[in-house]
Parts: C-alpha cells; sequence; structure tokens
C-alpha cells in the first residue's frame, strides 16, 4: 500500500491510496480498536472479510434516512464503541453517506478508513467529504462534511458489480469529461484505474480550492439539477450515476436552446445515449413531465426557489432559467431517444 494522493481538507487533510488485492484489506480489519461496517452484498461476494464482530447493513436509500442513522448509532452505542475506535467502512455511495453522517456525529466524530466497493464510489463520492441521508423523500437534505482519514482503493471489488451499477459508475465519468471538454476521449472501455485516477485527480483540484461548495465545486453538481428529479420521480429505481448521464444530456440541450455554444454537442448526447441504453432499463415517460420534476427540485436543499442549472459551453457556469417552459420539449426529445 503507498500513499498516492495527499489530500487537503480544513476539517481533516486525508490519503488515498490504491491497493491490488483484497486481502490487504485484512491488515487494517485486525488493527487493534477497528470494527468494519460493510454492505450487506459485498459481505456475501467477500467472504474474506468476514469478522465476528462485523457491522452488515442491507444498503439501499431508505437506510440513507434518519431511522437508518438511528439504528446504525444505536448498535454503534451497544458495541460501546468510542472516540477511540477506527471504523472500516467497506460499500458503495450509500453506506459512505450513511456511515460518514454517523461517524461526524457520534461522540462529535470518530475516525473512518474508507474502501469503496463500487466505480461511482471509487471515482466520485470516496473524495470531498460529503455526508448526506435523505429526509421526506427530498434527497440527500440532512449531511456535514467529514472525510475519512483514509480511502483505500481496490478495483478488484468492480468484477462483482452488476452491468447496471458498473454503467452508473461511468455516469459520473461521463459527466467529468464533459466538464473538461473532454468528451472526445470518455470510452467505457478505457482501463479502469487510469479513469478512476483522471476522474480522482479532477476532483481533488477544485476541492482544494472550494471544499465546502461556495464556488467552482458547485460546477461538480452538472447533471444534477434534473438527475436527483429522475432519481425521486422514479423511486430511486433510476440509479443515481444513470440519472446523471440523463441529467447531463438534459443540461447540455439547454445550454445549446439558449444560445451558447457547446463543442462536440452531437458527441456528448450521443455517448450519453449509448450508455442509456446499455443500461437497459425501461423508462417511464410520465417521469419526463416538467411540472412534476420542477416541484421537486424546487423542494431540493439548494435551491432557492428558483430553476438554477449548471450550463456548459467551453466551461461550466450556472444559469437561473427564466422561463422552465423551454425545457418541455428537451425532457419530452430525451425520453423519445432513450
Ligand atoms: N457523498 C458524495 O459525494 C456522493 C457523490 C455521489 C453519489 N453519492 C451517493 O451515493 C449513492 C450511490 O452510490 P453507489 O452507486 O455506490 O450505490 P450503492 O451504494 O447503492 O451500491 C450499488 C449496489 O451495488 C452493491 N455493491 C456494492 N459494492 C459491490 C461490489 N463490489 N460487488 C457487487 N455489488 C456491490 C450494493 O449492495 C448496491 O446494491 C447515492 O445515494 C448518491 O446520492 C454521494
Ligand atoms: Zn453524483
Amino acid at each position: 500500500m503507498h500513499n498516492l494522493l495527499n489530500i487537503t481538507s480544513q476539517v481533516n487533510p486525508y490519503t488515498l491510496d490504491f491497493i491490488s488485492n483484497i486481502n490487504e484489506i485484512k491488515s487494517l480489519q485486525n488493527q487493534n480498536n477497528t470494527i468494519t461496517i460493510i454492505d450487506s452484498n459485498v459481505s456475501r461476494l467477500y467472504p474474506s472479510l468476514h469478522k465476528e464482530n462485523n457491522i452488515i447493513l442491507e444498503c439501499t436509500e431508505d437506510i440513507k434516512t434518519l431511522k437508518g442513522a438511528t439504528m446504525l448509532v444505536g448498535i454503534l452505542s451497544k458495541k460501546k464503541i468510542n472516540i477511540k475506535t477506527k471504523l472500516i467502512v467497506i460499500g458503495g455511495g450509500i453506506l459512505q453517506d450513511l456511515v460518514g453522517f454517523c461517524a461526524s456525529i457520534y461522540a462529535r466524530g470518530i475516525e473512518y478508513t474508507l474502501i469503496p466497493t463500487t466505480l461511482l464510489a471509487q471515482t466520485d463520492s470516496c473524495v470531498g467529504g460529503k455526508t448526506s441521508i435523505n429526509y421526506d423523500s427530498k434527497k440527500n437534505l440532512l449531511g456535514t462534511f467529514y472525510p475519512p482519514k483514509k480511502i483505500v482503493i481496490c478495483t478488484e471489488f468492480l468484477k462483482t458489480l452488476t452491468p447496471l451499477d458498473y454503467i452508473s459508475g461511468l455516469g459520473e465519468i461521463y459527466k467529468f469529461h464533459i466538464l473538461q471538454n473532454q468528451i472526445d476521449k470518455f470510452s467505457p472501455d478505457s482501463l479502469v484505474e487510469p479513469m478512476i485516477l483522471d476522474g480522482l485527480k479532477y476532483k481533488i483540484d477544485i476541492l482544494t480550492r472550494d471544499e465546502f461548495d461556495k464556488g467552482e465545486r458547485k460546477f461538480l453538481n452538472f447533471g444534477h439539477t434534473f438527475g436527483h428529479a429522475l432519481e425521486s420521480i422514479s423511486n430511486n429505481y433510476i440509479p443515481h450515476g444513470v440519472a446523471v448521464i440523463l441529467g447531463s444530456m438534459i443540461a447540455v440541450k439547454v445550454s445549446k436552446k439558449l444560445g451558447y455554444e457547446v463543442p462536440n454537442y452531437e458527441l456528448i448526447l450521443e455517448k450519453g445515449l449509448n450508455l442509456i441504453k446499455a443500461s437497459k432499463i425501461s423508462f417511464d415517460s410520465d417521469w419526463f413531465n416538467l411540472p412534476p420534476l420542477l416541484e421537486i427540485i424546487k423542494s431540493d436543499k439548494k435551491s432557492t426557489g428558483e430553476l438554477t442549472m449548471v450550463l456548459i459551453s467551453n466551461e461550466p457556469f450556472l444559469k437561473n432559467i427564466q422561463n422552465p417552459i423551454i425545457l418541455t420539449s428537451i425532457l419530452q426529445s430525451t425520453y423519445e431517444s432513450i
């Protein structure tokens, strides 16, 4: 294991390492005063990570709630976890968001090591320190900034992901390429480790200048305005990264419709469409109705009551959409194309 990246943070600086073999995780689990919290699917697929004391959680969006957090805090308290205990968190973005949130409030903060096991978590969510839970069907309404002490990435985990979860991870990588004006370099068949590292480096660079989402970090929200709304309206049937692909395609179309020049416009849509088709999801036309989507967007935590989107030209920028009605035909054409 080697410290590949050091990530600065005003909360807690942290490190990120790549390892080549899942067995290397055992040495972390065997350190004194550690307890492993693991996604139930990962636990089943990787029995070598089994330890007597493991906390095994079934990870759906329903666990990313106050109820789920209360349940986990209850387990930690029962196990007499204290500030000397280090959590080893092994799972995808859902487990990360929930445990990160609980770790930030339990005893005013306990240390955790994050071992992301999905492509989405390895290339995007593991860095940046955002922890979140959903509230009252509002996605990620409650949360803190609380990065792990250490992130350890092993791409061996990705071999057991479902094709859909793999495509969901590619969604955030697709977004990174659009933001960097490099869609021509995006290929789902690229070697996965360099692809993950490129995404991480791009995000970490932005984090060093804007850790707390006050400025340019907001651009990473590209594709998420309609992405989050599509996740919600489909009752989380559309996975996060797939919703981000659709949201990115919608944002690109809005940019063009408002008269901005979008380099590689056709290529962005073509590559997005290929991912969506490969996901094999059957989409419901009702999910693409503007009024209910706008309702969801306006109740989002970041909403000021207006429709603000990250748009793209040569660079990303924030834009208040004065006349949301233009979205009606964009949503319709997006639905018809998929
Ligand atoms: N904190 C952030 O900055 C941030 C950023 C992006 C997304 N998110 C959140 O992340 C969540 C989505 O994360 P995700 O896509 O990792 O989903 P996830 O955690 O639900 O994992 C997807 C599925 O894959 C399974 N799984 C995990 N690892 C596996 C493996 N190695 N092999 C086989 N199956 C495996 C899980 O059990 C689950 O069924 C959303 O809630 C989203 O809001 C957070
Ligand atoms: Zn995202």
